[in-house]
């Protein structure tokens, strides 16, 4: 039985992971910033914190850990903002880097701390954040954000191997969620079993690489 933390986690793919992971008999800190009857109903710890992009948020969640050493946190939480050449907005592209860049980083940053060897970091990314993988365009701010994700990711892949503590890069495919306006893709069930499969597969020898849900790796 592991320590595992979620971000994002009151809907789409981050409740999903506190379902399965609290079924298959795991501990889940379940980090929202407000809960659903959907995650009330799981009875796992929930970790209501207003704004991850803040430190002195991420700091009191910290506090409230009170030292509880976390195996592996899933930095889940995101937005995408559908935006192409002709109606660029730079406050959502702000806002975008904010969520999906800046405060995962910052959480991950202050997690280490909890965390021993054989630990794992793992961000949900997207292959829109793939800049070699980009073939039909749009998606500015999303996609830069991203990008600038898989960037920091790496980066701490090679801080931390030293440490023992693996970082991963995810991909989920494309998933029926709101973010997707439920519509498109595979249902969560499925995405999240195939990203846990990955989770599992994540060592110090895979460290800092992207990967598909399915088992593929994607390219940077
Ligand atoms: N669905 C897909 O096809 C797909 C594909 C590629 C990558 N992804 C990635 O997978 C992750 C999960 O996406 P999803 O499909 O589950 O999306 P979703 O259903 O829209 O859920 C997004 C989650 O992020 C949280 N969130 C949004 N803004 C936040 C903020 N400012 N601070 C803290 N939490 C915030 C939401 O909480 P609130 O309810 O409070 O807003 C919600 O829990 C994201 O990082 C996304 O980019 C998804």
């Amino acid at each position: 039985m592991s320590v595992f933390l979620v971000t994002g986690a009151n809907r789409g793919i981050g409740l999903e992971y506190c379902r399965q992971l609290k079924s298959r008999g795991d501990t889940v800190i379940a980090v929202c910033r407000e809960t659903s009857a959907d995650l009330g109903e799981l009875d796992v710890r929930i970790e209501q914190v207003p704004d991850l992009s803040q430190q002195e948020s991420i700091a009191d969640l910290i506090g409230r850990l009170n030292g509880l050493e976390i195996n592996t946190a899933i930095l889940n939480a995101g937005i995408n903002h559908v935006m192409d050449l002709n109606n660029l907005d730079p406050s959502s592209i702000r806002q975008q880097f904010d969520v999906n860049a800046l405060a995962p980083l910052l959480l991950a940053s202050a997690l280490i701390p909890s965390m021993s060897a054989g630990g794992k970091l793992v961000f949900m990314s997207s292959r829109m954040g793939s800049i070699q993988d980009n073939t039909s365009g749009g998606e500015y701010g999303y996609r830069m954000s991203k990008a600038a994700l898989n960037s920091a990711v790496k980066s701490l892949s090679i801080d931390l191997k030293d440490q023992g503590i693996s970082v991963g890069v995810l991909h989920p495919g494309m998933v029926q969620t709101r973010m997707n306006l439920n519509s498109d893709g595979i249902p969560p069930q499925e995405a999240v079993s195939n990203l846990l499969d990955r989770i599992g597969q994540l060592s110090l020898e895979t460290t800092g690489s992207f990967w598909h849900a399915e088992g593929k790796v994607l390219p940077w």
